[in-house]
Parts: structure tokens; sequence; C-alpha cells
């Protein structure tokens, strides 16, 4: 196989870059593994213990959006998603969650498959005979956000708005000018939705929408601003996320040749190569809760109404759970990871994201042969609190 020589300065901004925020978690859980920021004052929690009781005990660690926002001192209009299940808590939880299920089966995302293969093969079709794409651009990017705009029974003709207001949902603005373009864009998104379940209330449809208007527990509907939170959700939860996935396994297998051409040969081990991308480089890598009550973590006393940021990145790599942590091992076993989180909130869309992943995945083995390689070019990695990835992601294979 084909092992790219690759020139030392650049690949060195690259690992560097991509390795920074794993030193800094490295240094945090062996030394202030629950730590007080002082910038802010909020917590940050970097073990996997830690992180696993502060994403699980909800009666101790909150997900309710307002409370958060109370806690960090926001006073603005709070976003639907914030209303949605990601921002709840039990009992409410429960009930929405069981009402969203009913609309987001599993058997429905297995009936996608074909759909799925479909859409990454069109895209493939583009560049395989080329020798070269950009991950991000021309499969990871647009084949999550296909599927959720026909999941979401949106035509494929609004995906450059879609990227737009996905964007604009995770941007957080470094001026007042750009927060109110964000806001605008966050706006425009909300209209465009309150049309579309409009339109599906007067003519239901064999999608998502229509699913999601009719499901009822106790003869309870969706309110409003928890479909809108719902659509919105799935939105960034369903293209961000699976983008980072796909961008991120090229990643680790850039840093491990071999890999590729393990897989190659031996197609049973892709499900457990996607499940060590997610723990290796995890395209969400912290989620924020808030105490309801007055706790312990760590040898940390913590007061009530105290932000804590959960380090899902940092979990991953914990050598408490981890032999050999820092090593990318397909063949890992087990792989506790938590890179969908862990307890009542466990990623929803866990089953569609793997099964996008899974397909993606063969398909590039079956069509980009030879040794693939990232582009000697420095990486930029997204700037955000809870996602992890590379913006463009270059690579070439052998043709
Ligand atoms: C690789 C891709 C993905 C990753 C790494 C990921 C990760 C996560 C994580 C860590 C959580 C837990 C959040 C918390 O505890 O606060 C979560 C929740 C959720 N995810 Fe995903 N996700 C992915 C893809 C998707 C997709 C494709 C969808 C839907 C189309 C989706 C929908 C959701 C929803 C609705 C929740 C909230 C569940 C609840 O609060 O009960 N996710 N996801």
């Amino acid at each position: 196989m084909k092992v790219g020589k690759k020139k030392h300065m650049h690949l060195q901004d690259y690992k560097e870059q991509l390795h920074a925020p794993y030193e800094w978690y490295r240094t945090m859980r062996s030394t202030q593994p629950v730590w007080k920021d002082p910038d802010w004052g909020g917590w940050h929690a970097f073990r996997y213990a830690d992180v696993v009781r502060v994403l699980s005990e909800y009666a101790t660690f909150s997900a309710q959006g307002q409370r958060i926002m109370q806690a960090v001192g926001y006073t603005g209009e709070i976003d639907p998603i914030e209303s949605s299940i990601l921002r709840m808590d039990p009992p409410r939880h429960h009930h929405l969650r069981s009402l969203v299920s009913q609309a987001f089966t599993p058997r429905m995302v297995t009936q996608l498959e074909p759909r799925i293969a479909t859409i990454t093969n069109e895209l493939l079709d583009h560049v395989a005979t080329k020798g070269e794409m950009d991950v991000i651009h021309d499969l990871a990017y647009p084949l999550p956000v296909t599927v959720i705009s026909e999941l979401l029974g949106i035509p494929a003709e609004l995906r450059e708005d879609f990227k737009r207001w996905s964007d604009a949902l995770v941007s957080e603005g470094s001026s007042e000018e750009e927060r109110n373009t964000l806001l605008q864009e966050v706006q425009g998104m909300y209209g465009y939705f309150t049309q579309v379940l409009e339109e599906r209330r007067q003519h239901p449809k064999n999608d998502l929408v229509s699913a999601l208007l009719a499901a009822s527990v106790d003869g309870q509907h969706l309110s409003n601003v928890e479909l809108l939170g719902f659509c919105g959700l799935l939105l960034v939860a369903g293209n961000e996320t699976t983008t980072n996935l796909l961008g991120n396994m090229v990643l680790c297998f850039d840093e491990h040749p071999d890999v590729v051409e393990r897989l190659r040969s031996n197609r049973a081990l892709v499900p457990a190569a996607i499940e060590e991308a997610l723990r290796y480089y995890s395209p969400v890598k912290a989620m924020v809760r808030v105490t309801a009550t007055e706790t312990t973590l760590g040898d940390q006393h913590i007061e009530p109404h105290q932000v804590i940021v959960a380090h899902i990145g940092s979990a991953n790599r914990d050598e408490d759970q981890f032999t050999d942590a820092d090593r990318f091992d397909i063949e890992r076993e087990p792989n506790r990871h938590i890179g969908f989180g862990r307890g009542i909130h466990f990623c929803l869309g866990a089953p569609l994201a793997r099964l996008e992943a899974k397909i993606a995945l063969n398909a590039m083995l079956d069509r980009l042969p030879g040794g693939w390689q990232v582009a000697d070019v420095p990486l930029e990695i997204i700037k955000s609190f809870a996602v992890f990835g590379a913006k463009k992601l270059p690579m070439t294979w052998g043709i």
C-alpha cells in the first residue's frame, strides 16, 4: 500500500491542531479532573466516570434549557432547541421522547438503507475517477443533509439554506452585527419550518414531519414550539455530527494507513472501526448540564445552579476506562465509548448515524482504491464548543 510522503512542516501543523484538545484533556484528567473555570465561573468534568455521572444522573445534573440559560446569565430570546428533548428533564423528557420515538423508529431508519446507498454512490460518482476529493464538501456534508432533508420531507433545492441555517445554529458570532445576521438566519429557518408544519397539518404526507404531527401519548400532541425545536434539533444533529464522524474517520485512517487495507479485506471490521472513530475523535466533544442540587463530583463540592461541561472527548480517552486509550484500535474490545452520550438522552439518531457511516465507509472502500491520504495542507478545525471536526478535508487515493 502507498503511504504518503508528507512534508513534515505541514503534517506537524495539522497534527498539532488535531491533538491540541487531547493534550489539554490529558493534563486536566491527571491534574484537575473536576475544574472550576475562573473565566466564566462554570465547571468542567474530564474523567470518564465523572462525565458518565454528569450525563446520566438527571436528578442532580439537569439538562433543562431554561435553567442552563439562567445559570449562564443569558437573558435574550430562547431558541426553540432549548425547549427540545435534548434540553428537558423527566417526566416531560420521557413523555416527549416517547412521542418522537414513535416517528423516529429503528424500522424507519432501516428502510432508508437503499436510499442512503444511492445518495452515497451518486456523490462518489462525481469524484471516484478523479483520485481526489474534499471529504467534507463532496461526501460528508451532502450525505447526511440530503438524508435528513428527505426524512423531514424538505426539497433538496434548499440544501444551501440548510447549510447556512445549521451553521448559524452552532455558531456563536464574534460581533453584534454577526450575531444579528446569525439570528436572522435562525429566524428564517423557523419561519420555513412553521410553513412546512402548516402545510403538513393540512395535507399530511408519508414523512417525519407528518408523523411528528400525528404522534400522541394519552391524547396529547407535541406543541408548536416543541415541533419547531425538534425540527431544528434534527437539522443540527443530523448534519454537523454525522459530517464530522465521516471526516474524523478519514483522519483516523490517515494516522493509521494500514487500517484501510485491513478493512478492505475484512468488511466485518467496519462497524467496530466506526465505533473506534467515535471514541478516538468524538464528533460531539462536550455537552452541558446544570446542577439541580448541591453535589460532590470527584473531590469537588458543587453548589446548585452551576453549569458543568461534560467533556465526552476527554472521557473517551480516559486511561482508567480504555487500555492504551491514545491508540486507535479497530479491534478494541470492549469499547464502551460515550460518543452518543449515556442515559436518558442517549442519541436518538445513533442508528441512523451508524447506518450512514457504514454505507459511506463501505462505498469508499469499494470505489476509492489504494491508500488514502489527507492532502498536505494545514487543517482548519471547526471552532466550536460542542463539535469536533475539520472544515475542509482534501484527500487523495490511488487510481
Ligand atoms: C455521529 C453522529 C452523532 C453523534 C456523535 C451524536 C451525539 C449525540 C450525543 C452525545 C447526544 C447526547 C446529548 C446529551 O446527553 O446532552 C445526542 C442526542 C441526540 N441526538 Fe445525536 N448524534 C449524532 C447523530 C444524530 C442524528 C443523525 C440525529 C437525528 C437525525 C440525532 C439526534 C439526536 C437527538 C434527537 C438527541 C436528543 C435525545 C434526547 O435528549 O433524548 N443525532 N446525540
